[in-house]
């Protein structure tokens, strides 16, 4: 009997990916093809320059010089070839659905058309079914630092285009913006039969989590970190099966832990709480979805069985048909069956 081979093991798990900012995917090498193809003047001479700045102590940090990097994408070519290099990317981690989130307002503030993002994006994730079989759900978020009737411009601008929009999130600065701001456009997002979704509980208190489930009425907590503050929310979370999307290597990178074994990935498990692993922004964070797992794996030392649980919670907490979920299950079950 040989030893149990987790990174193998984690390299053929089929999973789902359910945080992921197709902003936060933008590579260095992308962003200097781009803002060649664009003829825009980026502030770093090399690859390892702009890598050396990826240096963060909370979101704020992170957020600046995210938000500066997505200025490059200009064309709705621009919005497909990153939407591209991702899926290609992740579809290498055997990761078999995606639901990603976009941040429109950090375009269409800098006078991107909504088509051309949501063009690019929706042509992308179309190829990427038909060529690398992930399918992907497509998530409009609004950037809580701007105010509620930005939010709703945003909604308005994007009507043309629901046929491809899932949902609505909410991310950004958290501290400060609560998710109480940003209750009447989640509840007229809700009336035109879109999924909600919100970070909370990243950087902000267990009461943003509270206000995201009871005023925003989400399907699906972002983060949640600091959701395990507070018993009666954890108690509350695990009653309504809410689904965590938990981010390892950005809570590193954004100092919301200061140390992956001190990660509460398996804290929530153990609570009940239906927690996944995901990888945020990439790019930005020093792995994709699978050094994630290995990460978090390693850290925590996880075992084969709560691999396998964090895998089906991967599928389990997406918004997959219940005869997909089940396909995917079946795959899981038989890669678990082979080591
Ligand atoms: N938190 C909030 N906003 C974000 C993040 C995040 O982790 N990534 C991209 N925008
Ligand atoms: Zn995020």
């Amino acid at each position: 009997m040989t030893a149990f081979d987790r990174d193998a093991f984690i390299a053929g798990l089929p999973k789902a990916e359910l945080h992921l900012h197709l902003e936060g995917s933008l590579e260095p090498e992308l962003m200097f093809a781009l803002a060649q193809r664009n003829k825009i003047a980026i502030p770093f001479n090399t690859v390892e320059e702009v890598r050396a700045a990826y240096s963060f102590s909370n979101l704020q940090d992170f957020l600046d010089i995210y938000y500066q990097g997505a200025g490059v994408l200009q064309t709705e070519q621009d919005f497909y070839d990153l939407t591209m290099a991702y899926l290609t990317r992740v579809a290498a981690d055997a990761c078999r659905h995606v639901e990603v989130f976009f941040d429109p307002q950090t375009h269409t503030d800098r006078g991107i058309e909504m088509g051309v993002v949501i063009g690019g994006i929706a042509r992308a994730l179309a190829d990427g079914q038909s060529q690398l079989g992930v399918t992907s759900k497509l998530i409009l978020c609004f950037l809580r630092h701007l105010d509620e009737d930005a939010a709703f411009a945003t909604l308005e601008a994007a009507e043309p285009y629901l046929e491809h929009i899932f949902g609505v999130g909410l991310d950004s600065s958290e501290v400060g913006h609560p998710p109480s701001k940003f209750a009447r456009v989640f509840e007229a997002a809700r009336a035109k039969g879109l999924h909600l979704f919100a970070h909370a509980g990243e950087e902000g208190p267990p009461a943003y989590v509270w206000e995201a489930l009871d005023l925003l009425k989400i399907d699906r907590i972002d983060h949640g970190n600091r959701a395990l503050e507070d018993e009666a929310l954890v108690a509350r979370i695990a009653k309504d099966g809410l689904t965590l999307t938990v981010c390892p290597l950005s809570n590193l990178s954004l100092c919301v832990v200061h140390d992956l074994t001190q990660h509460p990935l398996r804290a929530m498990l153990e609570k009940g709480l239906k927690a996944t692993i995901n990888s945020d922004d990439p790019a930005y964070f020093g792995g994709y979805l699978n050094a994630n797992w290995h990460a978090i794996a390693k850290a925590l030392d996880l075992s084969k069985q709560e691999l396998v649980t964090l895998a089906h919670n991967s599928f389990a907490g997406s918004y997959l048909t219940p005869t997909e979920k089940q396909a995917h299950a079946e795959a899981i079950e038989a890669w678990a069956e082979r080591f």
